[in-house]
């Protein structure tokens, strides 16, 4: 190693201060330039400076029976959130996370082993080894483990970390929750913006086969007026169920079925598994074996496991060359007219026998501003390195098209190539309630982007869960229904009435989209959450720290959904004034299932018309819906560009800042602020006071 290539290495994890208020910490026992290039961060941070001396938060390291452990005090009173994707509760004190990217597995009463969760998991499928503590007077800070090693994180007195690697703790300390979440994404990137497309809602099924049945589901949303804008194809659309093929009798020509999607104003998204069948004559396997790209144990050989083709292997997606490789593969794929890709199981998880993993000892070789390491290290980033591999794929065959990529395993900083789903979700209340909670975490620890399968993937859901599921899955950023084998689980298989809720609750969100869409744009230019938790209204009032089924789109609206808390505590609510509103003309007291919407006063929100597809949406005129405040004033903004592609990255956007001022029955619009160049579609929006 020559002198500056260490000095490149010390400054990736020196200690001192990164940034005002961002501060990293290292054992004193161990050589910063020793310690691996945080894979978290979006770029190296060298230090800029000491910590101050008055600095609060300061980890203690110790080593505790060969472990390293950091343990910080957080003060009286303090309230724990993010660790990514946990199961259960909002709030994360008293619990204990294994930050671990794991299909999770349990076993059922009669003894059968389950791949599902619930709040007793200590790892899901995504790693965010990150907390956000919020204190009593509504500060916060936030604690980031700089490791991809697994990692635990036990809340139950204080912060206890502990990893069996030596780790840095980088610590950011702000006046709110919210500047701890801009501060982080300064560090670790934001989600950059989907296609537009995407903030509809999507059918999915494990699978629709054949491709008649793809085309026959797409029919029935037209032919009943459900709005919808994507349909997935799940894994029986491969041959065999070999990555990058298809089932010649079922699939013959998936361009085919794509076109008959995009005449009806439908996107397609495919999957894609990282394992490859082990097969002779197969053509991914062969270049795999030929390109050095799959992983070997310590003697080099080859690993293999059992997925859903069989016996296979597993790409090492550490290697540039072999997430090139991919990324070749996929824009092969891609040449069928896919509009977003999926990648699954790609914690990464062997199928068979349950519960299995990958052997930590398998060799990564890594490469580029990757170190070689062990299975062990790099588990945890596995999901994300094929995220990128998958995005850059997507990028490179369509240089003006946004990426769309879902993955199911992630890692801190993954939002920057892939929204995130809840993995396999079960069909009962308990997955439904949990929904909200896992997604708002999620936002916490950075991916803004993210939904459960709504009526629960595993079993099937009544019609009343259904009905509560979709009215409340609705109002969350990532919104697709998915199943696996059993029932149907369209919209319209719970009969009429179900029916009626599920296109009501639909074209609710679909009005709601173009202030989704503006939450979407500040989400990837500032961090913050498109659904937020509700104490983000006044972090200092305690009685919202734990309220877990309502919750914030963005700062302004408020969702209360009708789901029963079965110890019927009544939901907490902020202070001030919030008004109720109805988005489809009726009651603003929304019947359940239909959660009741609120405004607070002195902001306005951008509505556009109860369409059947977003770019539907997009094409019609913009309402603004205005809670005025005691003076007569509210606030708004818009969010407007191409829908896709990266004119806005060169100023092809319109930013607007409205103000409304009442006086009397007169209600005066102004423009406060305008940022890009794009003209606007809305040059005079319609104000509905409420
Ligand atoms: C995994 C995924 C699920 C998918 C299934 C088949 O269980 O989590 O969403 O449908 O694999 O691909």
């Amino acid at each position: 190693m020559t002198a500056s290539d260490s000095r490149t290495h010390a400054s990736h994890q020196e200690p001192g201060l990164l940034a005002p208020g961002i501060a990293r910490f290292t054992p004193d026992e161990v050589d910063p330039a020793s310690l691996p290039r945080s894979l978290a961060f979006e770029r190296p941070w060298p230090r800029c400076g000491p910590v101050p001396a008055d600095w609060a938060v300061v980890p203690t390291f110790t080593q505790v029976s060969g472990a390293w452990q950091a343990l910080i005090d957080p003060g009286d009173g303090t309230s724990f959130y993010g660790t990514g994707e946990v199961a259960g509760p909002l709030l994360r004190n008293g619990f204990v996370t294994e930050v671990w990217a794991k299909q999770p597995f349990r076993i059922d009463e009669d003894g059968t082993p389950v791949a599902n969760y619930d709040e007793r998991s200590p790892s899901l499928y995504q790693a965010h080894p990150w907390i956000l503590a919020v204190r009593s007077d509504g500060s916060a800070f936030g604690v980031l483990a700089d490791t991809t090693y697994r990692l635990r994180i036990d809340l139950r007195a204080g912060i206890e970390l502990r990893c069996e690697s030596p780790f840095p703790v980088v610590v950011i300390d702000a006046q709110s929750p919210q500047s701890v979440l801009r501060r982080l994404a300064a560090l670790c990137g934001t989600m950059p913006l989907p296609p537009r497309w995407t903030l509809g809602y999507h059918q999915c099924r494990f699978s629709y086969y054949p491709d008649a049945r793809v085309r026959e589901i797409a029919d029935g949303f037209r032919e009943r007026r459900i709005p919808c804008d994507g349909i997935w194809i799940d894994i029986h659309y491969m041959d065999a169920y070999k990555v990058f093929t298809f089932d010649s009798e079922g699939f013959p020509d998936p361009s085919a079925t794509n076109d008959y999607l995009h005449r009806r104003g439908f996107r397609s998204v495919w999957i894609l598994d990282p394992a490859v069948k082990v097969e002779d004559g197969y053509s991914v396997y062969e270049e795999g074996v030929a390109g050095g790209h799959f992983l070997r144990d310590a003697q080099g050989v080859e690993h293999r496991q059992w997925t859903w083709p069989g016996e296979a292997a597993f790409p090492d997606f550490t290697r540039p060359e072999t997430r090139r490789w991919w990324s070749e593969l996929t824009v092969e794929f891609l040449r069928h007219g896919m509009d977003g890709i999926w990648v699954d199981l790609n914690e990464p998880s062997p199928i068979l026998p349950h519960g299995a993993e990958l052997p930590e000892n398998l060799q990564h070789l890594g490469g580029e501003e990757i170190a070689p390491g062990s299975h062990g290290q790099y588990h945890n980033v596995y999901g994300m390195l094929m995220s990128k591999s998958t995005f850059d794929a997507m990028l490179a065959c369509r240089p003006d098209r946004r990426p769309f990529v879902l993955t199911r395993s992630s890692y801190l900083g993954g939002q920057r190539y892939a929204a995130t789903w809840t993995g396999d979700n079960v069909s009962n209340w308990e997955h439904l309630e949990w929904s909200v909670p896992m997604v708002l975490n999620l936002g916490l620890s950075g991916q803004p982007n993210s939904g459960p399968d709504i009526g629960g993937f595993a079993g099937t859901p009544t019609p009343e869960l259904f009905a509560h599921w979709i009215a409340v899955g609705s109002f969350l950023p990532f919104c697709r229904t998915h199943n696996a084998l059993h029932g149907n689980q369209e919209p319209w298989s719970f009969g009429a009435e179900v029916e009626e809720i599920a296109r009501t609750a639909l074209l609710r969100r679909y009005r709601l989209l173009p202030y989704l869409y503006t939450l979407f744009h500040e989400a990837a230019t500032t961090g913050l959450p498109v659904a937020r938790p509700l104490f983000f209204a006044d972090p200092c009032d305690l009685g919202l720290r734990a309220e877990q089924r309502a919750f914030l789109l963005g700062a302004d609206l408020r969702v209360e959904p009708a789901v029963r808390d079965p110890l019927d505590t009544p939901l907490a609510r902020p202070q001030g004034v919030w008004r109720p509103f109805a988005l489809l003309g009726e009651d603003p007291e929304q019947p359940a299932p239909h959660p009741r919407l609120s405004l607070r006063a002195g902001s306005m929100i951008p509505l556009g018309p109860a369409a059947q597809t977003v770019d539907e949406v997009f094409d019609g005129s913009i309402t603004l819906l205005a809670s005025f405040d005691e003076d007569g004033r509210a606030t708004g903004r818009l969010y407007e560009d191409a829908g896709d592609g990266f004119g806005y990255c060169e100023g092809d956007y319109r930013l607007t800042t409205y103000e409304a001022r009442r006086r009397g029955a007169q209600i005066a619009l102004r423009v406060v602020q305008v940022e890009g160049s794009r003209g606007t579609r809305h040059p005079h929006p319609k104000v509905l006071a409420l």
